[in-house]
């Protein structure tokens, strides 16, 4: 049911963005349509033009080529003060010498928000990160956790049309992570705010994200939901970049409509319920995450293999198995789902078939990690 007192969220567009520095082409001819309320997370290793692209929406960079509208409105040429962005950055950036409170006050001061209001607005903010019992701390008192919370809380209380947040988390433990990671989402959906989060980490896209836009070279190279670039990666690159997965050199042996044999060097077929992306003879690249595999007895369809080593991470356990004639792969078997495997067992793979495997053209160009 819709909240009447929710502020409805914004619709973004990048349109054809394209940012040179000098001699650097950062962000390469990029568009992206932003849901009203949705978080998108733009994911991708460094130096891939996430930053760029977001002091863009922000208004700190000029992009050489584009446009950028807000409820179909080009705001190409609003000043970044004008645009009405709530920021937070990886290092929190507080004022030191402020209190907690009068960091949150900060911006609803400088926009001569009468005291009244601000203090309303102040509490207010504060309760929703749950930071009311600290508003008379510094900086200097607070975890970092608490730190991010103020920013955020600091970001949220001037109304912002937008949200943006550059590596908010990536200065914390990895257990506070998950926490906060649950919090930024419980927030942003509470505000009903729209969202654009810069992050090289896939597993926190995949957790927050309503669509994750991946970026490698500056270029665009898969927009979707966390699932559909997960399942139905673009390319390589993407289905490398999110999640971890098994990539096999393979030659097409047999192809039909919907279904192909893949012959590995060694000389092991696999044969997948999906079209060979080329003719006989042409060279692929199989990828299958490591839940994509079943273990099995020996013989009949199935691949044979056997344990080099089991890797015991808690809730799953994955094991390194070594396919006669064909590659060493990583098999991921939830704990209680089957028997252990031992050390040096001879067992059978077969695929779980659909969305843990994809087959690409090899030697198509792929963008670098
Ligand atoms: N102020 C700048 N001047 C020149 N080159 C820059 C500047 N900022 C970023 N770059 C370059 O632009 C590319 C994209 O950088 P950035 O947007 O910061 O990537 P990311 O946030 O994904 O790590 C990189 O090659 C980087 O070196
Ligand atoms: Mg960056």
């Amino acid at each position: 049911m819709a909240d009447a007192a929710r502020p409805a969220g914004h619709a973004l567009r990048l349109e054809a963005i394209t940012h040179r520095y000098s001699g650097t082409l950062a962000i390469d001819d990029v568009t992206l349509d932003i849901a009203p309320g949705d978080l998108v997370a733009l994911l991708g290793p460094s130096g891939c033009g996430k930053t760029t692209l977001l002091r863009a929406v922000a208004g700190f960079v000029r992009p050489t080529a584009g446009d950028i509208r807000i409820d179909g409105a080009s705001i190409l040429h609003v000043p970044a003060v004008r645009r009405g962005m709530g920021i937070v950055f990886q290092n929190y950036a507080l004022f030191p010498h402020m209190t907690v409170a009068e960091n949150v006050a900060y911006g609803l001061e400088a926009r001569r928000t009468p005291a009244d209001e601000a203090r309303r607005t102040v509490a207010k903010m504060l309760e929703l990160v749950q930071l009311g019992h600290l508003a008379k701390r510094r900086p200097s008192e607070l975890s970092g956790g608490q730190q991010q919370r103020v920013a955020l809380a600091r970001a949220l209380a001037v109304r912002p049309r937008l949200l943006l947040l550059d590596e908010p988390l990536s200065a914390l433990d990895k257990n506070l992570r998950l926490d906060m990671q649950i919090e930024i989402r419980r927030i942003q959906r509470e505000f009903g705010i729209t969202t654009v989060m810069v992050t090289h980490d896939q597993e926190e896209a995949m957790t927050m994200a309503d669509k994750i836009a991946v970026l490698s070279d500056g270029r665009l190279q898969q927009y979707g939901a966390p699932t559909e670039v997960y399942d139905r990666p673009a390319n390589v690159f993407v289905n490398s970049f999110i999640g971890t997965t098994n990539l096999i050199a393979a030659t097409v042996a047999e192809t039909g409509a919907d279904r192909c044999r893949l012959a590995f060097a060694g000389g092991a077929a696999l044969d997948v319920a999906q079209p060979a992306p080329g003719p006989v003879g042409a060279q692929v690249l199989v990828s299958v995450r490591p839940e994509g595999w079943r273990l099995g007895a020996p013989g009949g369809e199935a691949l044979t293999g056997r344990s080099v080593m089991a890797m015991p991470l808690g809730p799953a356990t994955i094991y390194d198995i070594a396919i006669e004639g064909g590659p060493s792969v990583k098999v991921l078997v939830p704990r209680g789902l089957a028997a252990p495997v031992a050390e040096g067992e001879r067992i059978g793979l077969t695929l779980a078939g659909g969305e843990a495997l994809s087959v690409f053209p090899a030697g198509a160009p792929q963008p670098s990690a």
